[in-house]
């Protein structure tokens, strides 16, 4: 189904983890009564049981033992069933049960080999994986060796998931530089993991978390239940789950899922249940697993938190290229602790599929607990004279006619001088991810664009006392003339120019006057350029910023080298500021070649490009830059 791809391949679902829960739920009991004879592995490989996150972005490696998923409990008695379940196949009713927090991250295989770690694989289909080793080597607290005493083979479990105040970090930075918020840590985490260029992965601080098994070979023995293998976990210096209870009987299990339910709103990261196991090993071998998941663990999977209020209007947002976002107004209500009234809308397309209409009452969940969304509208409250919601026509800061760019969801206002635009312009250029303006905030821009003197960028630097900016901020606006290039260029907010592209600018061109030459310019963003160069106003190309003797170089590596597995060259190479590509491309500053090495050696060789040995990366590694 179309939202299992946009799932886990695409890590950004359209709708809310209940509303994918359920539907999997349908799903497979729809799957049961048309196709009774069909095996859930036959189901599992038709995609309907576990999923696949694979991209085809990475190569891929296959699980010693598969990664399973768990069996779902979504009320009190559905997770009563499964321990009555489990005892009876025990023939006792005294099991020992740990009960713990289920993180809300991506699952990962870590693989330890002789004590190294040799590989990290996503759980794709189950049985094979995307091989994100150099991504996952750019957490720090995932250590590189296990101490001596470890087995000789041994695959650790867990999640890698990003922690809120990270996730409300980079939601900040979008905030400010006009960009949608990303909407759960679990999609951005996947999205985080799923990056080419590990040193992209680096930039946002992901973490992980480590609590089952996959093989194990060699001694000392596997640890015989579930609390030895978080401590044992936790002494080989993996990061491990903190806080487990142990219940022995379903009232007491019951009792601590209640707790973990209270505590959760106050954790650190994001959780979407708890995981009940059975201790010991024993026991779980006994039980086994089905194609899906083992018998002896189930997930408790907390009711979304949903509320109604009442839906008072929908408002538009111009956004600083013009688009325009429609966002509903709701009579506040509380939400998981926290005052909400209003709601992201994304698009007409969704408010007339919804058919959402003044005047209703809706449900607003917290999807993923983070950003509240309507989800629905309680029809049996709807006013017998509500009419349908029409999308305005024009824009509602300067009236000109909207237009919608085919095959393109979004409406946009044209104008490009449409005051609600310049506004979000400037407050971009100003704010801590342009050039930094201090006192420049949205109250004295929109005074600023009210009164017709600051129409763009340009206008900022005509600015005196007489308009009513005060000294400190004219001083600001001085100093910027002199900002760092590349956030000079990112703040001016050329169509399609993000921060990475901003940067390669600055870098290429090192000036304002010679970007102003650029062919690859449209008119008005040179005109704009030209015209700030004609007002003195002059970036410069930050000094000193490149770090570590690979700075910016880009290097791919081929065959197996003599002494350093794949993944410890990527993580000194990262370390010494370089990006570990995987083709070889004219982008390709350095090939570095071992035993093996065949096409991409030779495509290096016809591109021109250097090709070195283990040994010289070691040297320049140890370059002082
Ligand atoms: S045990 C053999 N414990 O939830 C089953 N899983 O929806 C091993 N998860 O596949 C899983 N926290 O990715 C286990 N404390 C925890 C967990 C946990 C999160 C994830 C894991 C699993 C998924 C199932």
């Amino acid at each position: 189904m179309r939202h299992d791809e946009l799932y886990f391949k695409k890590a950004a679902p359209e709708i809310s983890d209940a509303a994918y829960d359920a539907l999997k739920r349908e799903e497979r009991a729809l799957e049961k009564i048309l196709s009774p004879g069909v095996s859930s592995a036959d189901q599992a490989a038709a995609g309907s049981g576990l999923g696949d996150d694979r991209t085809g972005a990475f190569p891929t490696r296959e699980h010693r033992e598969p990664m399973l998923s768990l069996e779902k409990a979504y009320t009190e008695a559905e997770l009563r069933a499964f321990l009555t379940g489990v005892q009876r196949v025990l023939g006792r009713d005294d099991g020992v049960w740990v009960v713990e927090p289920k993180f809300d991250g991506l699952a990962i295989s870590v693989t330890y080999e002789g004590g190294r770690l040799v590989h990290a694989v996503t759980r794709g289909d189950g049985q094979r994986g995307d091989d994100v080793t150099a991504n996952v080597l750019t957490i720090d607290s995932v250590p590189r060796a296990l101490p001596a005493g470890c087995p000789d083979v041994v695959e650790i479990r867990g999640e890698v998931y990003m922690d809120y105040a990270e996730f409300a970090r980079i939601n900040a930075e979008r905030d400010e530089a006009g960009e949608e918020p990303f909407a759960h840590p679990r999609n951005l985490a996947a999205g985080t993991l799923k990056q080419k260029d590990p040193g992209e992965v680096a930039q946002r601080k992901l973490s992980a978390v480590f609590y089952g098994l996959g093989a194990w070979q060699g001694s000392p023995p596997v640890p015989e239940t579930q609390q030895a293998l978080h401590g044992l976990i936790r002494a080989w210096g993996l990061p491990g789950i903190v806080r487990t209870v142990v219940a022995a009987n379903a009232e007491d299990v019951w009792a601590a899922v209640e707790g973990f339910g209270r505590e959760r709103a106050a954790l650190p990261f994001p959780t979407d249940g708890v995981v009940v196991k059975i201790d010991s090993r024993i026991a779980q071998l006994r039980l086994g697993a089905s194609d899906e998941a083992p018998r002896w663990a189930v997930a408790y999977k907390y009711p979304p938190q949903r509320v109604t209020t009442r839906l008072t209007a929908i408002t538009l947002q111009v956004g600083r290229s013009g688009v325009v976002t429609p966002v509903a107004e709701l009579e506040p209500v509380a939400i998981g602790g926290t005052s909400i009234s209003r709601a992201t809308l994304h698009n007409a397309d969704e408010i007339a599929r919804r058919d959402l209409r003044i005047g209703d009452v809706v449900y607003v969940e917290k999807a993923g607990e983070i950003i509240p969304a309507i989800t629905g509208v309680d029809l049996s409250r709807r006013a017998p004279d509500s009419v349908a919601f029409t999308f305005p026509k024009n824009c509602p800061s300067c009236e000109t006619t909207l237009v919608r760019a085919d095959g393109e969801a979004a409406e946009r206002c044209p104008n490009g001088r449409c005051p609600a635009q310049v506004r979000r312009r400037i407050e971009h250029f100003a704010s801590s991810s342009g050039v930094g303006i201090n006192g420049l905030g949205p109250v004295l821009i929109g005074k600023l664009v009210n009164a017709g003197k600051v129409a763009d960028v340009a206008d900022l630097y005509r600015l005196k006392r007489a308009d009513g900016v005060s000294a400190n901020v004219l001083a600001e606006i001085e100093r910027s003339r002199r900002a760092e290039l590349g956030r000079f260029i990112f703040g001016l907010g050329l169509p399609g120019i993000g921060s990475k592209g901003a940067a390669e600018l600055a870098t290429r061109y090192g000036s304002l006057s010679a970007l102003a030459q650029s062919e690859g310019l449209d008119a008005e963003s040179r005109a704009l350029i030209a015209e700030l160069v004609a007002l003195g106003v002059d970036p410069q190309l930050a000094a000193g910023r490149a770090t570590g003797p690979l700075f910016g170089k880009t290097v791919v590596l081929t065959g197996t080298l003599p002494k350093w597995t794949r993944a410890e060259a990527t993580r000194r190479i990262v370390a010494a500021g370089g990006r570990v590509a995987g083709d070889v491309s004219r982008k390709t500053d350095l090939v570095v070649a071992g035993a093996g090495a065949g096409a991409k050696r030779a495509e290096a060789s016809s591109l021109g490009v250097e090709v070195i040995d283990e040994a010289e990366l070691a040297r320049r590694l140890e370059e002082r830059d």
